[in-house]
């Protein structure tokens, strides 16, 4: 069995497969974790962030609810522990209209199992007292969270290898190798290596194996990324909990607190432009006066995996033996527990009992054939 890419989803995918006692083999072109899982802020979302990802909500939900014995289990295995937390975010509105725009955003979940608890101005400075003045109206949703993407990462890929499955780096692939409707391996630029089973699980850069991209065509979609360490002296922290409005706000145990992001789509190019990191910069003060003086310590950009329809790429294929997990666009950290256990279940007992029907695999693929035809 071999799993390609050695990001979140392919580690958490690897260690669900080892703890089912396959031989697993994980491939990836660099050290794990260094893409897309190590750029994200680590917000732990259920309720949908756009209209486009409510088709989400149900397979994000059950994430969630395996998130705790995931880290708890991760932790345990490795030793290590993680920056892990569920106490709620924000959603913040500024400004005038901020009561229409917040009963815009709330009707996206008038047909979901969310209710956002909506708080006029009062409730939201005594939740979070930096808030700018102008912070009108605002809805406090309880069941959120946030992780540390970064330790994670690094605590899932030595999780995987601890229960049993073999990690190589430097090894980029090539091509899947098919004969007669059948996987027989990958193609490396270093040789061939035989599997009776293949994840494909390479983010962004699915397009560039050649027989995945018809099944799955990524397309990167730049996230610029701020890091601040606020000194502020009363609160410790400018903010408790995750915090969104033009901008969202994620604060870290480390001290840190995170600004994101930037949606581009500007090809593989990771940059982080003066356009791009200017305006979190001026998002984050917006919301938070105070940040104005808080020093910046870090930036970076990563490619999100989306695909044409925003939805992930799940699940098996036309090919005997091919399996698909990637193009989590915005929520491959908070969608890696349901992805791993949605693959293992369907590899090892031919069927998953989470619900992943919008996501099927061949749904590129068929769309392609019919356009063909
Ligand atoms: N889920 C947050 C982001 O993609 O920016």
């Amino acid at each position: 069995m071999i799993v390609v890419g050695a990001g979140i989803i392919g580690c958490s995918v690897a260690r669900e497969l080892a703890r089912r006692k396959l031989r697993v083999l994980v491939l990836d072109r660099q050290e794990p974790g260094k893409e897309a899982s190590w750029a994200a802020a680590g917000m732990l979302t259920p309720a949908a962030e756009s209209a486009e990802a409510l088709p989400l909500v149900h397979l994000a939900r059950a994430s969630f609810a395996l998130y705790n014995e995931f880290v708890r289990q991760v932790e345990q295995t490795t030793g290590r522990t993680i920056d892990y937390r569920r106490d709620g975010a924000l959603e913040v509105f500024f400004g005038e209209g901020a009561e229409e725009r917040r009963a815009a955003w709330m009707a996206l979940f008038r047909d979901s199992a969310f209710q956002p608890k909506p708080l006029d101005a009062v409730e939201l400075r005594r939740m979070e007292p930096a808030l700018a003045a102008d912070a009108a109206a605002g809805a406090l949703l309880t069941d959120e969270g946030a992780v540390d993407n970064r330790q994670l990462s690094a605590a899932v890929a030595e999780a995987a290898q601890r229960e049993g499955a073999e990690l190589r780096t430097g090894v980029e692939v090539a091509r899947i190798d098919c004969e007669s409707g059948r996987t027989k391996g990958i193609e490396t630029r270093q040789g061939r290596i035989s599997a009776k089973h293949v994840v494909m699980a390479a983010g962004s850069y699915s397009t560039q194996i050649r027989g995945a991209e018809r099944y799955a065509p990524t397309i990167p979609a730049r996230g610029q990324m701020v890091a601040l360490r606020p000194a502020s002296r009363s609160f410790g922290m400018p903010v408790r909990r995750v915090v969104r409005g033009p901008a969202y706000l994620v604060p870290r145990a480390d001290g840190r607190l995170l600004v994101g992001a930037t949606v581009e789509y500007a090809g593989f190019e990771k940059a982080v432009t003066p356009g791009g990191i200017g305006r979190l910069l001026t998002d984050a003060v917006r919301m938070i006066p105070e940040l104005a003086a808080a020093p910046i310590v870090e930036t970076w950009s990563g490619l999100r995996p989306d695909t044409p329809d925003h939805l992930p790429v799940l699940g098996p294929v036309d090919v005997e033996g091919l399996w698909f997990a990637t193009g989590h666009f915005r929520n491959g950290i908070l969608l890696a527990p349901a992805t791993a256990r949605a693959l293992g279940e369907w590899i090892t007992e031919g069927k998953t009992s989470l619900p992943v029907e919008p996501f099927s695999a061949m749904r590129f693929a068929n769309r392609a054939q019919t356009v063909a035809r």
